[in-house]
């Protein structure tokens, strides 16, 4: 990405904060995996897309018609013995030369320097209650400026959420974000593919995550996006399994929801396919019944539809579907209206995506679910988890987890699946895996 796509979005930002008021954002921080080793680094999102800065230790400060420049980056300062152990850090230079910072400090200055910039401010943005040691900071400064107002330093009155701003211009990907986020999808999309190839029964299921990882990390995608799920036979029923640890047997489905991250972009796809590379009857009727619900929720992804009309259409396909296959019994409105679906499909439609997988945007503004705009990037994603012990249905669908998992952008006629690269209807999926 380049700077001035970053200085675009300060910009943007500065101008909501308004003269006579202050931002403030703190990057992430190193963390500690064991003694000592970190964890890798990865910035906080909003950080990165405000500064492109991916250092930890930094705080970016945005002062509206501040005369020497409305930008201002705290960060470590440069360190020769850190350079040769760790490597590049920006240092106050850097900050200055490369990320357009107006004025570079150092962040071990922050508690002398800062309160001088909150003077006679109005109003602090900053995102409240996501950093604690930001949190106590901010208010020690506001405090310290107050124990002086005998001397005619006003201090800032009102505290107000910087994320309402920054998570409002995310939710909207500029052709540089789609970019990102196409490249990020078209690998990710082969990745499921490889994962599709590879598959036979006998292999662990650790063994096909490490197929994905191999093709991410030879494009030059080092991060997942989130942990990879690769959910053999019924550890597909549970939404979250990520031990990876199972043997994949024949007759079994195998459910991957995987992504690589480019970038700070994410990619999210789920495939459901059998492990022997054929599905049986009953997996069949299923995995059709959640594409046909994939497939209705798609028509409603186009600009001026509601958000939530997309999930509708799913739950009346679904639940018509299971009626008809016989695992609901009733009337499918009274069906619908009891919810009696959610204990075989529990979660939503999908979610926004972007820098973060679940990424930030109001899903509702004044109680109404959103209007669809061109630029909005979300998951398409329905799915279907009978239980193992399921006692209610017959013993053929037993123990089946199937989810299928689109990412699509909105466009200004409708709307484009990014990941379309992976197979997923039946006919498809069977031909890529026999090698036909
Ligand atoms: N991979 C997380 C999700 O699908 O929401
Ligand atoms: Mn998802
Ligand atoms: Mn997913």
């Amino acid at each position: 990405m380049k700077q001035s796509e970053f200085k675009k979005r300060r910009k943007q930002l500065i101008n909501h904060i308004g003269v006579g008021n202050i931002g403030l954002i703190s990057s992430a921080s190193m963390r500690t995996r064991n003694r000592d080793v970190d964890y890798p680094f990865r910035q906080d999102s909003d950080f990165f897309y405000l500064t492109g800065f991916n250092e930890p230790d930094a705080l970016a400060v945005f002062i509206p018609g501040r005369e020497q420049g409305e930008y201002i980056l705290f960060c470590r300062e440069f360190d020769e013995t850190k350079a040769l152990w760790e490597g590049a850090h920006a240092g106050l230079e850097g900050a200055t030369q490369h990320y357009d910072a107006d004025d570079a400090f150092p962040i071990n200055d922050l508690d002398e320097i800062l309160p001088g910039f909150l003077e006679n401010k109005t109003k602090v943005y900053y995102p409240m209650g996501r950093n604690l040691e930001l949190d106590t900071n901010l208010l020690e400064w506001i405090n310290h400026i107050r124990s002086q107002s005998r001397s005619g330093l006003v201090a800032p009155s009102e505290l107000v959420s910087l994320e309402l701003i920054v998570h409002e211009m995310r939710l909207f990907k500029s052709p540089n974000e789609l970019k990102l986020m196409r490249t990020v999808a078209e690998i990710s999309a082969a990745g499921h593919v490889k994962a599709m190839q590879a598959c036979k029964p006998g292999l662990y299921e650790y063994q096909i995550e490490a197929e994905l990882i191999y093709h991410f990390n030879q494009n030059g995608l080092r991060n997942v996006a989130y942990p990879s799920i690769v959910a053999g036979g019924k550890n597909a029923c549970t939404l979250h399994y990520t031990e990876n640890t199972d043997k994949l047997k024949n007759g079994d489905l195998l459910l991957i929801d995987a992504g690589a991250e480019c970038d700070h972009y994410a990619a999210d796809i789920t495939r459901t396919f059998p492990v022997s590379g054929k599905f049986s009857e009953p997996q069949k009727l299923l995995y059709q019944l959640v594409l046909d619900a994939q497939f209705a929720a798609l028509e409603q992804i186009k600009p001026g539809l509601f958000w939530n009309q997309a999930h509708d259409a799913s739950v009346e396909v679904l639940t018509k579907g299971l009626v008809e296959l016989g695992l609901l019994k009733g009337k499918i409105n009274k069906l619908i209206k009891d919810e009696k679906y959610k204990q075989f499909y529990m979660h939503r439609i999908g979610h926004w995506l972007g820098m973060d997988v679940h990424d930030v945007g109001d899903y509702k503004i004044k109680q109404e679910w959103r209007v669809l705009k061109p630029g909005m990037v979300l998951t398409v994603e329905p799915g279907l988890y009978i239980p193992a012990n399921c006692k209610t249905v017959d013993a053929q669908w037993r123990g089946i987890g199937i989810r299928i998992e689109d990412d699509v952008l909105v466009t200004a006629t409708g709307h484009e699946v990014l990941t379309g690269g992976a197979p997923k209807s039946i006919q498809e999926i069977e031909a890529l895996m026999q090698g036909l």
